[in-house]
């Protein structure tokens, strides 16, 4: 079983390359699903297949019964799973003294949608009826986040939700008599235990790296590409494993004089790429002469992405994770691989958040986490492929 998740900055092609992925596993005969969350039904264009929905289905234009797909509507796995709980967040902020409006606003945790969306994921990944699941549901920063806090979700679970009676029939009546505030209902109580048991099971499934792994696409500009770099740090910090980042739309060299000098820029780029991801292999899909639509075009991509270096599409093609940090009260550590430097003079250079690490000839860049903002790097060591990295925060 394998899961792939694409993720990456709008509209760079993710829900393109994680087609044209789920394509060819499953033309290598592996029973594959492809899901989006994506309400604009890109999936759908794709595969030029309007019929997707939100049940897994096969997908129609292609005949064939090996590819699934399934266009989730995560908005209203949200009101099905959490609406008690908004509803309780609302009446309590608004008597909080939050505006109905603001309070309505407030009550919704930025990220949780997709959290509810990629517990399909998990009932599909449990059914045994896959061999690959394809998730273009674009993770953002803050799912990420939220996936990445189990700890804290175990702790509601072993000490909350046991007090519920208690705490239903202690606070109720006299909170409700004194304060007139809202007391939270069983239906509350309900609702977060399934969201807490959610955030566990997703998070152990996303972290064992044997089976899932992040696939992270971006374009060859240099705001996109310094976005997937901050994205990659978090993955890396998190736990989760980037296997293989996709440069989408890059020039061809026949694309003649008047992109000459974009080509130029694109390849500084591409440098840019391999000194911030390396050694995770990077997979190229050039600029196309139309738009990816159809199983004809999908099938050019997958080609340009997997083709050249003969890359299995459903394997793990990194297996570890190349940052750790370890942030102390004044003192902070990065790990680095850099599995190709020997020579252990290492010059380091930190701009605003992002570090240069110069060794052996190689540059590496590092977006660093916003933790990291006030410290300095103070030393740095290379030792079996490992750099590691010092700040002082004082
Ligand atoms: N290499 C390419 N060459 C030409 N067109 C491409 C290429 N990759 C993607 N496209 C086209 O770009 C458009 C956007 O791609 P896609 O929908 O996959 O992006 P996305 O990252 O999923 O966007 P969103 O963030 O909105 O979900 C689509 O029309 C697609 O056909
Ligand atoms: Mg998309």
């Amino acid at each position: 079983m394998r899961i792939l998740l694409f993720t990456g900055k709008g509209g760079v092609g993710k829900s393109t390359v994680a087609a044209a992925t789920a394509l060819r596993t499953a033309e290598a005969g592996l029973r594959t699903l492809v899901c989006s969350t994506d309400p604009a039904h890109s999936l759908a264009d794709a595969f030029d297949d309007a019929s997707l929905g939100d049940e897994p289905a096969p997908i129609a234009t292609l005949g064939r019964g090996t590819l699934f797909g399934q266009q989730l509507d995560a908005r209203a796995r949200l009101e099905e799973s959490w609406g008690e709980v908004r509803e309780y967040l609302t009446a309590l902020l608004d008597w909080a003294g939050a505006g109905v409006v603001e309070a309505e606003e407030l009550a919704v945790i930025p990220g949780l949608d997709e959290v509810f969306g990629l517990a399909d994921i998990r009932a599909h990944a449990e059914s045994g009826e896959y061999d690959v699941i394809v998730v273009d549901c674009a993770p953002t920063g803050e799912t990420l986040r939220l996936l990445s806090f189990p700890d804290v979700a175990r702790w509601w679970i072993e000490k909350v939700f046991p007090l519920e009676r208690q705490i239903l029939a202690a606070a109720g009546p006299v909170v409700r008599s004194l304060l007139d505030i809202p007391v939270p209902t069983h239906a509350v109580f309900a609702d977060m235990r399934r969201l807490s048991e959610n955030l566990i099971a997703m998070n152990e499934i996303l972290r064992d790296r044997e089976r899932s792994t992040v696939r992270l696409v971006m374009n060859p500009d240099k705001m996109v590409i310094g976005e997937a770099m901050r994205t990659f740090t978090y993955l890396n910090l998190y736990g989760y494993l980037t296997d293989a980042v996709v440069v989408n739309r890059i020039f061809p060299d026949e694309v003649g004089d008047y992109f000459a000098g974009w080509r130029k820029v694109q390849e500084e780029h591409l440098e840019l790429v391999r000194s911030a991801f390396a050694p995770v292999p990077v997979l190229r899909a050039p600029f196309f002469d139309q738009e990816v639509l159809g199983a004809e075009m999908l099938d050019r991509l997958a080609d340009a992405l997997f083709g050249p270096a003969e890359l299995d599409p459903a394997a793990v093609l990194y297996d570890s994770l190349t940052q750790e940090l370890q942030v102390d009260e004044h003192e902070a550590r990065l790990r680095v691989a850099l599995p190709f430097a020997s020579k252990a003079d290492v010059k380091l250079k930190k701009i605003g958040l992002e570090l240069v690490v110069a060794v052996d000839g190689q540059k590496r860049t590092i977006m660093l986490p916003d933790a990291l903002a006030g410290f300095r790097p103070t030393a740095a060591t290379l030792e079996a492929g490992e750099l590691e990295v010092t700040f002082d925060g004082r």
